[in-house]
């Protein structure tokens, strides 16, 4: 890779190999499930690993290596393996590291699924895991670790409390521990923050969110930082450090030195439990990833903009998004995410779970649906939907209350989300029968909030908040001064505050 070469170029050329058979400048969707052996030979060598050519999709494929070549240099990876969901992605990288007596401790504030999956699935094979309430207290971690701990993790923006991961704290007490830190970057993409930098040594997503944008189809990936010495404590990682007949009596450490879990992950973990992904989604994943950062920008854009003008609504009792400055973990995003807090986080009502219904039935723009990431902005209530698993003395402690409503801020015009949103808070007004006027129809829709002066009437809050707070200092706008309305509306969230 070309050290100089920016984010936006190379989420559009990263990693891509000419095809030399066509030329054809978009890499091939390879739907074969197998590869021709030339002959016997080969297909010995092959199998041996001294050919590294395809032999079976599901355990590589030309389309499938393109998107993961590209998403290990996006995340500063050494290599990347792609699959079929996060979910598949996280027990990847799971079983990569664990074994029964194992030990993970993990952020309170994770994705239900993944905590499903340490607890139930995981559970049953031996592995425990101890949750740390407030991410932020790292002797809390620290006091979390056993003897058999293997792993910490925790995502760098969870959902939906917005409440922004201290990756260096927390990857300095598990180095402390001689464990790795895997972090679920899914929410912050690595264009808002890329782990690796900060000291984590395994990052997964869900590919299915903003790296694809389109919502058409799921996908995962585990990258590996490259970093991690596993033979500093060999006794803790007997798979990748005792000899395999595989490889020929030689350990994965041997072979792979730091690569050691990653080839282990794919060769041994993936291409046994067969999370692959389709060749085809894995083109579609690639067509989301060319667009990536310029995506990011609005869905940052938009979410900081109508965060600021939730906190101003009077049915509003609290708004959690980082680049707010009235959130307790402003001063983490400002560290961890200049470009902005990302676009998935809540606001909770006055009303309790009544008021988050009507909100939620009102909304015409906004999709009801449990989904994250989508060009598409999209509206749930997690009390009554992906917390409804959980007692209300376990949502209370996670700042769940009845009355927030989760938000994933898409791209289109803000205006148009503003006035959706009005719909929600005028139904909640009818609910409670109180007697606010609605405010005017916008006089203009698309750019209000990116021209501070043809700005509509009703979002001078969010207008005068990204246009007086934010003005100069982005990162983005100083790269993109005139060119790109977005980056001269909406900078970048935490960073400028
Ligand atoms: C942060 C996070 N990680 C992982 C997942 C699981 O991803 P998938 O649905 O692709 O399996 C989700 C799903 O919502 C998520 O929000």
């Amino acid at each position: 890779m070309d050290e100089q070469r920016g984010f936006t170029t190379e989420q559009v050329h990263g990693g891509f190999l000419p095809d030399t058979a066509h030329g054809a400048r978009v890499p091939a969707i390879h739907m074969s499930s197998g590869f021709l052996f030339e002959d016997a030979a080969q297909a010995r060598d092959r199998f041996a690993g001294t050919d590294d050519g395809y032999t079976y999709t599901r355990l590589g494929n030309p389309t499938n290596a393109d998107v993961e070549r590209r998403i290990a240099l996006l995340e500063h990876g050494a290599e990347a393996i792609l699959v079929g969901s996060g979910q598949a992605a996280a027990t990847v990288a799971f079983l990569g590291l664990l074994g029964a007596g194992d030990h993970v401790v993990s952020a309170a504030s994770i994705y239900e699924g993944t905590r499903g999956l340490l607890l139930q699935n995981l559970g049953r094979l031996g592995i425990t895991v101890d949750f740390v309430t407030d991410a932020r207290d790292l002797d809390a971690w620290a006091a979390a670790v056993r003897p058999e701990t293997k792993a910490f993790f925790a995502e760098t923006i969870p959902n939906p409390k917005n409440d922004v991961l201290d990756i260096t704290g927390v990857a300095e007490v598990a180095h402390r521990a001689g464990v790795p830190l895997v972090v679920d970057n899914t929410l912050a993409t690595p264009y808002l923050v890329r782990p690796v930098d900060h000291g984590a040594d395994v990052v997964v997503h869900s590919a299915s969110k903003f790296l694809s944008g389109h919502g058409a189809g799921l996908g995962g990936v585990v990258v590996d930082g490259g970093r991690f010495d596993w033979t500093t404590n060999p006794e803790r990682w007997p798979h990748l450090t005792q000899a395999d007949r595989a490889l020929g009596g030689a350990s994965h450490t041997d072979r792979y030195g730091r690569g050691a879990f990653i080839a282990y992950a794919r060769d041994v973990v993936a291409a046994r439990v067969g999370p692959t992904p389709s060749p085809f989604n894995a083109f579609l994943l690639r067509q989301g990833i060319e667009t990536l950062s310029l995506r990011v920008e609005r869905h940052v854009a938009n979410a900081l903009a109508v965060a600021t003008w939730l906190e101003a609504q009077p049915e509003v009792t609290s708004v959690d998004h980082a680049g707010l400055a009235s959130s307790p973990y402003h001063d983490l995003a400002r560290r961890y995410l200049p470009r902005g807090a990302g676009s998935v986080f809540a606001f909770t009502l006055a009303g309790g779970e009544p008021a988050a219904h009507a909100f939620i039935d009102a909304v015409e723009l906004f999709s009801r649906m449990t989904h994250l990431g989508d060009v598409r902005s999209l509206a749930l209530h997690p009390a009554s939907t992906t917390h409804a698993g959980r007692t209300p003395e376990e949502r209370a402690a996670q700042g769940i209350d009845d009355g927030l409503v989760r938000l994933s801020v898409g791209i289109e015009d803000v205006a148009d989300l503003v006035r959706d949103l009005e719909r929600g808070f005028a139904a909640v007004r009818e609910l409670a029968g109180t007697d606010r006027e609605a405010r005017p129809a916008p006089a203009t829709t698309g750019t209000a909030l990116g021209l501070p002066t043809s700005a509509s009437a009703w979002v001078p809050e969010a207008v005068e908040a990204v246009a007086g707070a934010v003005p100069a200092a982005l990162p983005v706008s100083a790269a993109v001064p005139a060119a790109v309305p977005v980056s001269g509306a909406v900078p970048t969230a935490a960073g400028a505050r």
